[in-house]
Order: C-alpha cells, then sequence, then structure tokens
C-alpha cells in the first residue's frame, strides 16, 4: 500500500493551469498529504497519432491507477468555450470501469480552471467538471466564503473551485488572492481526506 496522495489531475496548453495545480499542490501538501501531479495528452483528430509514454516536459501523463488509488481529486483544465477542455474529457471519459466498481465513490475532489476573459466562463467550466466526479459518486469540496481572498479578489476565485484569470494574452500570472486559493484549496481538499481515511 503506498502512502495516501492527492493526484492533481490537469491539462494545460500554455502553462497557467499547471502553475495553478503546482500551487494547489502545495497546499494539498500544507494540508498533510502527498500531492502526486499528473497530466493527460493532447487529443488529434488523427486518431492515428500516438503521444510519446513519457512527455517531453511536465508532468508525467496519469494512468487509471493514479485515480484509483488517490485518497482524493484535484482535477484542473484551461476553459474551452465554458467547457473543460477535449483531453481532460477524453480521459475521464475512459474511467468507465472505475464508474462500475463504484472506484471514486465517497473520495474528495475539487476543480480548477485558467480563463484568457475575466468573464468567460469560470463557473460553467467548473460546473462541468463536477459532472463527471459527481457520477463518480465523490464528494465535492469547494471554496468557502470564510476564506477572505473570496470575497477581495479582482482575478479568479469562486466558490465552487479555484480559477485564474490568465489574460487575452495567457501570460498574466497567478496573482496573490489566486495563489491563496489555490492553497486554501489544496489543503481543504488534504484535509477532508485525512478525516475521511481516519
Ligand atoms: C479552443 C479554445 C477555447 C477557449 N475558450 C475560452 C472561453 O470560453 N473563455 C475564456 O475566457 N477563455 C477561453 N480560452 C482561453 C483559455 O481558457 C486560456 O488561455 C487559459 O488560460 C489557457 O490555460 P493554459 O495556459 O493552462 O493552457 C479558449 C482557448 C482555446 C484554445
Amino acid at each position: 500500500m503506498s502512502t495516501p496522495y492527492i493526484l492533481v489531475l490537469y491539462y494545460s496548453r500554455h502553462g497557467s493551469t499547471e502553475e495553478m495545480a503546482r500551487q494547489i499542490a502545495r497546499g494539498i501538501e500544507q494540508g498533510g498529504l502527498e500531492a502526486r501531479i499528473r497530466t493527460v495528452p493532447p487529443v488529434s483528430t488523427e486518431c492515428e497519432a500516438v503521444a510519446p509514454e513519457i512527455p517531453e516536459e511536465g508532468a508525467l501523463y496519469a494512468t487509471l491507477d493514479d485515480l484509483k488509488d488517490c485518497a482524493g481529486l484535484a482535477l484542473g483544465s484551461p476553459t474551452r468555450f465554458g467547457n473543460m477542455a477535449a483531453p481532460l474529457k477524453y480521459f475521464l471519459d475512459g474511467t468507465s470501469s472505475l464508474w462500475l466498481t463504484g472506484g471514486l465513490v465517497g473520495k474528495p475532489a475539487a476543480v480548477f480552471t485558467s480563463t484568457a476573459s475575466l468573464h468567460g466562463g469560470q463557473e460553467t467550466t467548473q460546473l462541468s467538471m463536477l459532472l463527471p466526479l459527481l457520477h463518480h459518486g465523490m464528494l465535492i469540496t469547494g471554496i468557502p466564503y470564510s476564506e477572505p481572498a473570496l470575497l477581495e479578489t479582482l482575478g479568479g476565485g469562486t466558490p465552487y473551485g479555484a480559477s485564474h484569470f490568465a489574460g487575452a494574452d495567457g501570460k498574466r500570472r497567478l496573482d496573490e488572492h489566486e495563489i491563496t486559493l489555490c492553497r486554501a484549496l489544496g489543503k481543504r481538499l488534504a484535509e477532508v481526506a485525512l478525516k475521511l481515511e481516519s
């Protein structure tokens, strides 16, 4: 049996969601659990296209076992037309075996997203990501308003999960409030997972 960990599973094309994943991982570690960061390969309209087994840079690709054995899950995606990105949806669509066995039932989960525009669909993306997690029977943890940054933020951060406003050129870095809320979400997830495990 490996050490309990929270899986931080994300897709990122230009790095903003990836940076959020790192901040959430720090929060998870502050909350007392190990964070296992994993990504998914891009999908292609060419069915024959196959990604290398190990990505050239960044986190390793997630396996079903990473998901099956986790104590909790933080799921992250860039916003694509107000929804999660196809590569992440593709990975989730391959998790029927876990649904059939109830492998994720009762585990805590949280979501995070990055957008180019401030009102470009952070909440809709977060809600779209929660749907498959609810079907899997996971317990959703958001961000409570007892986190002062949720009321003070002029960028990302919602009660449904962590978010980041990356700007039209994708170059806006995570600001202080967005970092605080990423870490708070990760910490909360780890604390809930530890309570559920005991
Ligand atoms: C096909 C496509 C659709 C997008 N749709 C939206 C959108 O609906 N709202 C928005 O604000 N940004 C949208 N974006 C911008 C990305 O969400 C934004 O650049 C995000 O920060 C990228 O995250 P990443 O750096 O992790 O890849 C879209 C980008 C692409 C490529």
